[in-house]
């Protein structure tokens, strides 16, 4: 039906107008690129946009569709989106924050409320999930991806697209939205962690470490996808002919449309492919759909089809593709999608949105120190609150934050105050500037991250925290970057505290007081002072519009912190691209001091300040060691690996048992250690379980040089834990008939 009704269309339309289908534009609110969007309205009526991206209210969003279905000749729906990373109104932790949560039925709803309020706002195109997976923390766009793990990132990925696209995938219901996957592909793995910059690896990397999330959402389902800015061994993604349509539609069997980036096909002009009518046809032939706000294809296809640089055929199968994704959401039945201002009041931040948001960020809250069980912290005597994050509402909310609105989001302080209750005395102090730095200071105000500067010395507010802190019982130092210093385009050269933070903690760690640290930041920050020297530290991220009650739920105990890091946390900056999955080395290093000729530093240790599924609880767990049901495999056999976890503290709590496999001998190099499985369960103190974890004959392979998915004969080890680093092993072998 869907075919013959496009198909019928698309006979109707004149070149121009299946060019329009191709052209999507930028009005209103978020510029994140060089260019905006002219003659918007006027172009719409001429049936020269596809598409609009940056606006949302049902106001808006029925003003421009009624432009394009009224007043353009062929009455065709626009497609309107926008950018719903972790939220749209009520606003949930960053999607790095999020992952850390290891919970993928909470990050199913978040991606559903979240698109629930998207559409209500008259959107229905969101772009997320973003599920790049990234081993650099300088990238600043980390925070907007789950992380360094490829299993994990993958089931988070088909979380998200049912999330947001429900899970039969029916994007005509008024309450979903679709999703557009990105940013296809290895954006992450930008060389230096400098945003925009090049990406070259093998094929292999790519397959077994890059790819999974972007085939797993493409499995799911999801109907969109785009095209990253970044070069891919040696030919932009936006023109890259093996990675749009080799890959993503032979391989997978993607049946949905592409968009490019904001831009990216003049950007391919930059990259050195060639004068924008070049490019044009570049980014046609590659495969690309829909050019995002740059206009070459608008200006530039119709001499490429008369020179003779693409076909028709092309242009027809980019211009159906996108009436496809209109058709699939309805748009044709219903252009307004039931948008209305009454139903978008009834929608948005509900009370049970604003209470899922709350729990989401609780979740995602790692705690990574607790000496001598400084938290929870009781609710007597008096607690010092200080830190240039602490007062600050706006910063909550992270990067990102669609249309979230920071004035709406709880401050760690309030969230403190509401936690803490009447017979708590809570003072606060501002302490210092998050950064000093004129320049950083000057760029982000220009881009909506503004900053709450107090404009006495930093010696001057450091000595009036200190002075908080000796009246106090214990301080909670809230630290980390602002909001603006993650996100897009704000790559960090040096990842730890910026500013003089430090010189504060040192400062209040003298006062002798216990000496709490809320991290509020979006990456994975370097904290050699902190981690020795801090009674406790409790990572936060931005924690979204319940940012405040949910750091006051858990610094208090009423939830007991259950989080686990998805990203390693490197002890320096020179450590560098750092993740738990990495290949074993000719010469590892062991750990033997004088040991010379080893894969190591002479000037730092190979082990990473925090490992990757790292996070503590208030209560211990204890794992017994694993047992497998089988010592010795067929291909094709799967086995189960059982082990029993035991509360072994003093409170009830969430364990995230994580598995890892590796394969010792193979026709490739194996990783170290890969993730293969993991359960979140819920331990009463004291209650041990015997958990079984499945492993496939899937599990255990991986794609080898000639890219086939194979598993090869010999050992494997399986190893259990409460995170990569503390595991316990047991094997098995895979025998070759
Ligand atoms: O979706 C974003 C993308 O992540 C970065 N460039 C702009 C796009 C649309 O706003």
């Amino acid at each position: 039906k869907m075919q013959q009704f496009v198909a019928n269309l698309l006979q109707k339309m004149t070149l121009e107008e299946k060019i329009g289908q191709l052209n999507l534009v930028s009005v209103g609110f978020d510029v994140t690129g060089p260019v905006v969007s002219k003659d918007v309205d006027a172009n719409i009526k001429k049936g020269l946009v596809g598409g609009v991206l940056n606006t949302y209210t049902p106001v808006a969003a029925r003003k421009l569709q009624a432009l394009a279905i009224k007043e353009s000749r062929l009455h065709i729906p626009l497609i309107l989106g926008y950018d719903v990373i972790h939220g749209h109104r009520t606003i949930f932790p960053i999607p790095l924050g999020m992952a850390a949560s290891w919970d993928l039925a909470a990050i199913e709803r978040a991606a559903h409320i979240a698109g629930q309020e998207a559409a209500a706002d008259g959107v229905n195109w969101v772009y997320s999930p973003m599920v790049d997976i990234a081993r650099d923390p300088r990238w600043g766009r980390v925070a907007e991806g789950n992380g360094e793990d490829p299993y994990l990132g993958s089931l988070i990925a088909k979380a998200m697209v049912r999330g947001y696209q429900g899970p039969a995938n029916d994007m005509t219901r008024p309450e979903n939205v679709m999703a557009c996957l990105k940013h296809y592909a290895l954006y992450g793995a930008a060389e230096a962690g400098r945003d925009y910059n090049t990406t070259d690896m093998s094929r292999q990397r790519m397959y077994n470490e890059y790819l999974p999330p972007y085939k797993a959402a493409v499995e799911a389902g999801i109907g969109s996808v785009m095209s990253s800015f970044n070069d891919v061994n040696g030919i932009p993604a936006t023109a890259n002919h093996w990675l749009m349509t080799d890959l993503l539609r032979n391989q997978w069997g993607f049946t949905g449309f592409v968009a490019t980036d904001y831009t990216a096909i003049n950007e391919l002009e930059a990259h050195g492919m060639g004068d924008e009518k070049k490019v044009s046809e570049l980014a046609l032939n590659a495969g690309i759909d829909m050019d995002m706000v740059g206009e070459v294809f608008l200006k530039q296809l119709a001499t490429n089809l008369k020179e003779g640089t693409v076909t028709q055929a092309a242009i027809d199968q980019a211009c159906r593709r996108v009436l496809e994704a209109k058709y699939r959401l309805g748009l044709f039945a219903d252009p307004y999608h039931g948008v209305s201002e009454k139903r978008a009041k009834q929608v948005m931040m509900q009370p049970a949105f604003i209470e899922a948001a709350r729990d989401v960020a609780r979740r995602s809250m790692v705690l990574l120190k607790n000496e001598q069980q400084t938290l929870p912290l009781k609710k007597s005597g008096s607690i010092a609150v200080v830190g240039p994050l602490a007062d600050r509402a706006r910063d909550m909310i992270g990067n990102w934050s669609g249309a979230g609105d920071g004035k709406q989001a709880v401050s760690i302080l309030q969230g403190i105050k509401n936690a803490a209750g009447a017979g708590v005395k809570i003072t606060y102090a501002h302490g210092v500037n998050v950064t000093d730095d004129d320049q950083m200071i000057k760029r982000l105000n220009a881009h909506g991250g503004e900053l709450n500067l107090d404009t006495r010395s930093a010696e001057a507010q450091i000595q009036e925290a200190v002075q908080a802190a000796q009246a106090a019982d214990v301080v909670v130092a809230v630290v980390g970057e602002s909001q603006g210093m993650t996100g897009e385009a704000a790559s960090r050269a040096d990842i730890g505290l910026p500013g003089r933070q430090l010189d504060l903690l040192k400062a209040l760690k003298a006062t002798g007081k216990p000496l709490v640290l809320v991290l509020v930041n979006g990456r994975p920050l370097t904290l050699p002072w902190e981690s020795q020297h801090a009674s406790a530290i409790l990572e936060s991220w931005f924690g979204g519009t319940q940012a405040g009650n949910a750091v006051g739920d858990v610094l208090f105990g009423a939830y007991n912190p259950a989080g686990k890091l998805t990203m390693t946390f490197p002890q320096s900056v020179g450590q560098v691209p750092i993740y738990y999955n990495h290949k074993s080395t000719g010469r590892p290093y062991v750990g033997e001091l004088l040991d010379k000729y080893k894969s190591r530093y002479l000037d730092a240790p190979n082990d990473p300040l925090y490992p990757f599924g790292f996070g503590l609880s208030y209560s211990t767990f204890t794992y017994g060691k694993p047992a497998v049901s089988q010592a010795s495999l067929r291909p094709g056999q799967g086995l189960d690996v059982t082990v029993t976890v035991q509360n072994t503290g003093q409170y009830d709590g969430e364990e995230v048992a994580q598995l890892y496999i590796r394969d010792l001998v193979g026709t490739s190099t194996r990783p170290v250690k890969e993730l293969k499985g993991f359960q979140k369960i819920m331990l009463k103190k004291g209650e041990s379980r015997a958990l079984t974890f499945h492993l496939s004959a899937d599990d255990l392979k991986f794609y080898n040089d000639d890219l086939k998915f194979v598993s090869e004969p010999g050992e494997f080890q399986v190893f259990v834990g409460g995170n990569s680093r503390d595991v316990q092993m047991a094997s098995f072998s895979l025998a070759a008939q």
